[in-house]
């Protein structure tokens, strides 16, 4: 029997679905963005790692990890709202490792912070705790992300996660020595009354006490600071340039002192990094890496030198002409790190 078409409308009825109506569906959207970020923890740092990578749009999709559910859900409906101001990038949020799959970049920074009279370093057992347990299951979602470490002590756990990831070296990396090159150019500017951007110097090894400043190297315009001032950074430089490597090592304690933690410089560092990797720009970053071998140093420690950076992670690293006296440092701030790091069981 053929049935008439009003008869097999009336047998088929349902209530129009609005969106069934509006979009005609021709395939499924891709569920994962190729340049897709993972930050784990939603804390200080992570909130600001966020804001400093969708403020200025370096990825359409971002994921958010945390334990702590409630202040997860706070964040990412927060941001869900602003979606629509800062071109509509796709936000997920979850206690579930799951949503982090495929990512292309997935940012540590979860964990314990420094309390005050704790150094970077005292951190270490706590904080390797958490990562030795999510990093596997991190690596299991997405092997070939690249893993950009955050969390203090950001040399020793960038080492952990080398180790308990099983990723070739180049794909982990700590943010490192970024930051402190940022301040140390911030510092030298202002004295200057010049723009940060156009003071060009690296602090390189710990990012904590033992970090050393390659005043060697400082320059504007390619004009050598050294060739000015030849003890520049010495203690017997009469113009006292050496107490900004001194204030650098300061400024951490003191911003977490007077606001309670330190977040919004450091956001802005790991999200330069982030472009760099999604971009694959080989941009020139002091970043923690595995320097064994580099500058004499034996131990198998991670440490920020400058080095290129692409979509791979680490591509080079950058042979730094250092004085003798800058090399004895850089292997002090190794010995510090290691000494420290050999108690960590992996
Ligand atoms: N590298 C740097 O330059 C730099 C600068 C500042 C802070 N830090 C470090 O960043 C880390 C975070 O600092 P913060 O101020 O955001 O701390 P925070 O306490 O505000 O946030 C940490 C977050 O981690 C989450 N967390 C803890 N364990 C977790 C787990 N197993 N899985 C998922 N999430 C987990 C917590 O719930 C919390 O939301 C600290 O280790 C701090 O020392 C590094």
């Amino acid at each position: 029997m053929i049935q008439s078409v009003s008869n097999v409308e009336s047998l088929c009825f349902r209530p129009a679905c609005l969106k069934e109506e509006l979009l005609c569906k021709f395939s499924e959207p891709v569920r994962d963005c190729c340049h897709k970020v993972t930050i784990v923890g939603a804390g200080m740092v992570g909130v600001a790692c966020a804001n400093a990578i969708l403020f200025q749009k370096i990825t359409p999709h971002l994921a958010m990890v945390d334990a702590f559910p409630k202040k997860l859900e706070g964040e990412g409906m927060d941001y869900s709202h602003g979606s629509v101001f800062i071109g509509d990038p796709r936000i997920d949020y979850d206690t579930d490792f799951c949503i982090s799959s495929n990512s292309r970049v997935i940012i540590i920074a979860a964990g314990v912070r420094q309390i005050k009279g704790e150094t970077r370093l005292d951190l270490v057992q706590r904080n390797s705790e958490i990562l030795k347990n999510i990093i596997p299951i991190l690596v299991g979602y997405s092997p070939n992300a690249v893993f950009l470490i955050v969390s203090n002590p950001v040399d020793i756990l960038s080492w952990v996660t080398w180790k308990v990831s099983g990723l070739p070296v180049s794909q982990v990396i700590g943010s490192g020595t970024h930051l402190d090159s940022g301040r140390f150019r911030y510092l030298i500017a202002d004295r200057l009354g010049i723009a940060p951007s156009s003071v060009h110097g690296y602090i390189i090894g710990e990012h904590g006490d033992s970090q050393v400043p390659l005043w060697s190297g400082v320059n504007v315009a390619g004009v050598q600071f050294r060739d000015i001032l030849p003890n520049i950074g010495l203690e017997t430089d009469e113009e006292r340039w050496y107490e900004i490597s001194k204030e650098v090592v300061r400024l951490g304690p003191t911003v977490r002192c007077l606001k309670g933690y330190s977040n919004t410089a450091v956001g802005l560092s790991v999200a330069d990094i982030v472009d760099a990797i999604l971009k694959n720009t080989q941009r020139v970053i002091p970043v923690s890496t595995l320097i064994q071998g580099h500058h004499e140093v034996c131990h198998e420690t991670f440490l920020s030198l400058p080095c290129t950076i692409g979509e791979n992670g680490v591509t080079n690293i950058v042979r730094m002409r250092v004085t003798e006296f800058e090399k004895k440092l850089f292997q002090a701030s190794a010995n510090t790190v290691f000494n420290v790091q050999k108690d960590v069981k992996t």
